[in-house]
């Protein structure tokens, strides 16, 4: 059997890390991996095929930096033409980016089977590319895995028991890649030796919404620098916020580090006091490691993690993200469930590809 994985954006690499990581288990299984080169910097992609083992991409399409229209139809045209000297059996896609929508479109039109890793997921926010990617590409996928329960619950609410594909919820494939790597990252990364914090905040912006907008940016960046006066905070910086940030003279006064390789983010992860964040990945990191999280969106897809309190939902408002801040840094966490599959969600995906006849429509 063959598939191929479509990714170019730096949470694909990691998604597809443990998939092909439990792909390479079955002989029959053959797996070709298309990169569409929509992140390109080394710290952004080459370090993670690197460090997570990743195979090499049999095709690398080099798209990336061009508006969403022409970034989208580029990478249709080049992924089309791959699939049809290819033709596999399954068509993976992971996500909700543009890369995702791209392998998802050009799969289906030549009427080849696509399978959409982290299905279901919705904010109901139509303003995001996120929302509009995620959407269009779970209506036109065979196969769904969701992640969570409330990520199969909204298809069933957009009336997916009416289509023709096969919905399961598998947990999330970031669960197992945080459990496989947790071991080598402690063998292999030396960002703390490097930090030299004993007490920090790890913070990560990328996320359109805030960029795009100044003065939620300015907001974001003033309110981390005072909450910098009394613990460090410490920012692996997106060349999208870079870009901006000097663009419009917007000054951060706390740790600007380079972006870095997921061996790295674990063990600032597993060491730092709290995570804000507006990324989708390390909201759920931030609990595989036992840390609160404040979310610098208005809403997120992970509302689980809302209502248990582990995570506090706080947009961009100074008042709010201090007022969190001081709540977060002192609550103690405690785990007392397993939200997201507990490390086997790669496993699932695999074995339902095997035996794809098989498949149910859970209740
Ligand atoms: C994309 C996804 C977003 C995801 C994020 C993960 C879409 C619409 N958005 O956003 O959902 O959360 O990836 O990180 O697909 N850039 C570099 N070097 C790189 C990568 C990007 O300089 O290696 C620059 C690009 O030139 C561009 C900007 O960053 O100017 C944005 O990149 P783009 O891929 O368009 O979107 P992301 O913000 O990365
Ligand atoms: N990540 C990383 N290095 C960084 C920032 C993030 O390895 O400097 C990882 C993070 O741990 C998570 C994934 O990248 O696994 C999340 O990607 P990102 O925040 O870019 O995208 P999102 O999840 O919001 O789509």
């Amino acid at each position: 059997m063959k598939l191929i994985t479509i990714i170019g954006a730096r949470p694909q690499f990691i998604k597809a890390a443990a998939v092909s990581r439990e792909i390479s288990k079955h002989e029959d299984l053959t797996e070709i991996i298309v990169h569409t080169g929509q992140h390109f910097d080394e710290n952004m992609s080459e370090i993670f095929f690197e460090e997570l083992q990743i195979p090499r991409p049999h095709y690398n399409l080099d798209i990336n930096s061009v508006g969403h229209g022409a970034m989208t139809g580029r990478m249709l045209e080049g992924i089309e033409e791959i699939l049809i000297k290819e033709h596999p059996d399954f068509v993976l896609v992971y996500g909700d980016t543009n890369s995702t929508i791209a392998g998802a479109l050009a799969a289906k039109k030549l009427k080849l089977k696509v399978v959409h890793i982290e299905a279901g997921l919705r904010s109901f926010n139509m303003d995001m590319p996120e929302e509009i990617n995620r959407i269009l590409t779970d209506r036109i996928s065979d196969i769904l895995f969701c992640p969570t329960q409330v990520a199969y619950q909204n298809l069933v609410n957009e009336g997916f028991k009416n289509y023709d594909c096969n919905v399961v919820v598998n947990g999330d494939v970031m669960q197992d890649a945080a459990i496989f790597y947790s071991k080598s990252s402690e063998e292999k990364s030396g960002i703390l030796k490097k930090l030299d914090k004993k007490d920090f905040i790890l913070c990560t912006i990328h996320r359109a919404e805030n960029t795009d907008n100044r003065s939620k940016l300015r907001n974001i960046v003033e309110t981390l620098n005072k909450i910098n006066r009394e613990i460090s905070v410490v920012l692996p910086l997106h060349p999208r916020t870079l870009k901006i940030l000097q663009r419009n003279n917007i000054s951060a006064e706390f740790d600007i580090i380079d972006p870095v390789g997921y061996l790295d983010m674990i063990q600032l992860l597993k060491h730092c006091s709290l995570v804000m964040t507006d990324s989708g990945g390390l909201q759920k990191e931030a609990y595989f490691f036992n840390k609160n999280c404040i979310t610098l969106r208005e809403e997120t897809e992970w509302v689980e993690l809302i209502e248990y309190g582990y995570n506090i939902l706080v947009g961009s408002d100074p008042e709010k993200i201090y007022h969190a801040y001081s709540k977060m840094i002192k609550k103690e966490f405690k785990k007392e469930n397993d939200l997201y599959g507990g490390g086997r969600a790669s496993e699932v995906i695999v074995n339902n590809l095997l035996k794809t006849n098989l498949i149910m429509t859970p209740e």
